[in-house]
C-alpha cells in the first residue's frame, strides 16, 4: 500500500483556555479542560514525531496559546527541529518580556487577531473589556521586535462595513500582511450563523473593499470568503488528510479543527499511537482521503481533485451525514439548506464561547 504524503502543517492547539469569548471561535462547543491537556513532555514528543515525519510548519494556536507557560520551550524545540514556527494569538497576554523570550526562542511569525477596529465592536465580540488597547500595544511591541506579523480580522455582518478601516489600521501598525477572513460556520460560528452571516450585498461590498486595497499595493492581503454565498465548495484543509493535521489540547489527532463532530469513530490520540501511525493508518484519516469515498456525482466531477469534495464537517452539520455532498455545491441535493440560511434575515442574540459547566 502506498503511504500518503506527510502533512505539510501541524496546528498545535495547546489549550482551549482563552480570555476572549468570540461567538465564532473555531474550537468545538465542548471545550477541553486544563486538566485534560497534554503536558510539556507530550507536546515535545508531538513536535519530534512531526519533524521526523517531514512536517514543515507548526502553528501554535488555541484557545490562547500564550496561556501555556511552556510555550517558549515548545517554540525553542520546534526551531531546533527546523520547523517553521507561527504563533496565532489574540495578543491580550503578550508583554515585552514574553515577546523577547519568544524572539530569542526563534519564533518565525506572529498572527495577531483583531475582532474589530473600534473598541466597542471588539469588546462586543471578544467579550473582554480593554482587549483592544492590549492588542494595539501587542501589535506595536511585535512591530518593534521585527518578528514578521500578520493581522487577522474575522468579518461578519456586524463589522464587514469597516474593512477599509481594518486596512488603515494594518498600515498604521506596519504589519506586512493582513487576513480578512469571513467567519467560517462551524462549531461556535455555526451556532451563531444567523446572527453573523452577511448578506450578498455586504459580501460584495467587502470584496470591493479588498480589491480597492489590493490596487493600492504595498500590503499582502489574504481574503477568505464565506462558503454560504458560493456555488462550489472550497477544498477544505486542502483535502481531508492530505496537507494538514490538527492536535487538540488533549492530544486528539484530527484532519481539521471541527472533525470531533464526526460520529461513530474513535479519535486517535498521540498518547496511544505515534503521529505517523495515525496519519497513515487510522480509520479517521482514511475515511475521506482521496476520491474513493465520494458520492457518485463528486467522483464524476472534473473538480474532484480541486475541491476534494468540499467540507466533510459542513456536510455533516447541514445534512446529517459527513459522506454527503457538501451542500455548498449547487449540484448537491441539499443546496437548499445553504440558500435558506443566506436568505434568513433575523439576527438572534449572540451566544458567546464558554466552557460548559
Ligand atoms: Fe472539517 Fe472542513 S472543517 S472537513
Amino acid at each position: 500500500m502506498t503511504l500518503p504524503q506527510p502533512p505539510m502543517s501541524l496546528l498545535a492547539e495547546l489549550t482551549h483556555r482563552c480570555p476572549l469569548a468570540c461567538p465564532y471561535c473555531s474550537n468545538p462547543l465542548d471545550l477541553e479542560r486544563k486538566s485534560a491537556e497534554l503536558d510539556t513532555a507530550g507536546w515535545r514528543l508531538v513536535l519530534e514525531q512531526a519533524a521526523e515525519m517531514g512536517v514543515l510548519q507548526v502553528h501554535f494556536s488555541g484557545g490562547e496559546p500564550m496561556a501555556r507557560p511552556d510555550l517558549v520551550e515548545l517554540v525553542t524545540l520546534a526551531r531546533k527541529l527546523n520547523l517553521y514556527t507561527n504563533l496565532i494569538t489574540s495578543g491580550v497576554l503578550l508583554d515585552a518580556n514574553k515577546l523577547e523570550a519568544l524572539d530569542k526562542a526563534g519564533l518565525d511569525h506572529i498572527q495577531l487577531s483583531f475582532q474589530d477596529v473600534t473598541e466597542e465592536g471588539a469588546e462586543r465580540i471578544g467579550g473582554l473589556k480593554g482587549a483592544q488597547e492590549r492588542k494595539l500595544k501587542a501589535a506595536r511591541l511585535i512591530q518593534a521586535s521585527g518578528i514578521p506579523m500578520t493581522l487577522n480580522f474575522v468579518v461578519h455582518r456586524e463589522n464587514v462595513s469597516r474593512i477599509p478601516q481594518m486596512f488603515e489600521l494594518t498600515r498604521e501598525l506596519q504589519a506586512g500582511r493582513v487576513e480578512i477572513a469571513h467567519t467560517q460556520y462551524y462549531g461556535w460560528g455555526l451556532k451563531n450563523r444567523d446572527a453573523l452571516l452577511p448578506s450578498r450585498e455586504q459580501l460584495e461590498e467587502s470584496t470591493r473593499a479588498v480589491e480597492a486595497e489590493r490596487a493600492k499595493g504595498g500590503l499582502a492581503i489574504d481574503y477568505v470568503t464565506p462558503d454560504y454565498h458560493a456555488d462550489r465548495p472550497k477544498p477544505c484543509m486542502g483535502g481531508w488528510g492530505q496537507r494538514f493535521v490538527n492536535i487538540s489540547p488533549s492530544g486528539r489527532v484530527l484532519p481539521c479543527h471541527a472533525a470531533e463532530i464526526i460520529p461513530n469513530v474513535t479519535f486517535p490520540n498521540v498518547r496511544d499511537e505515534s503521529l505517523a501511525e495515525i496519519w497513515n493508518n487510522s480509520r479517521l484519516f482514511n475515511m475521506f482521503r482521496g476520491t474513493e469515498w465520494m458520492p457518485e456525482a463528486c467522483r464524476a466531477c472534473d473538480r474532484r481533485e480541486i475541491d476534494w469534495g468540499g467540507c466533510r464537517c459542513q456536510a455533516l452539520a447541514l445534512t446529517g451525514d459527513a459522506a454527503n455532498m457538501d451542500p455548498v455545491c449547487e449540484r448537491s441535493p441539499f443546496h437548499d439548506v445553504v440558500k435558506a440560511a443566506r436568505d434568513h434575515l433575523e439576527a438572534p442574540e449572540l451566544v458567546y464561547r464558554r466552557a460548559s459547566k
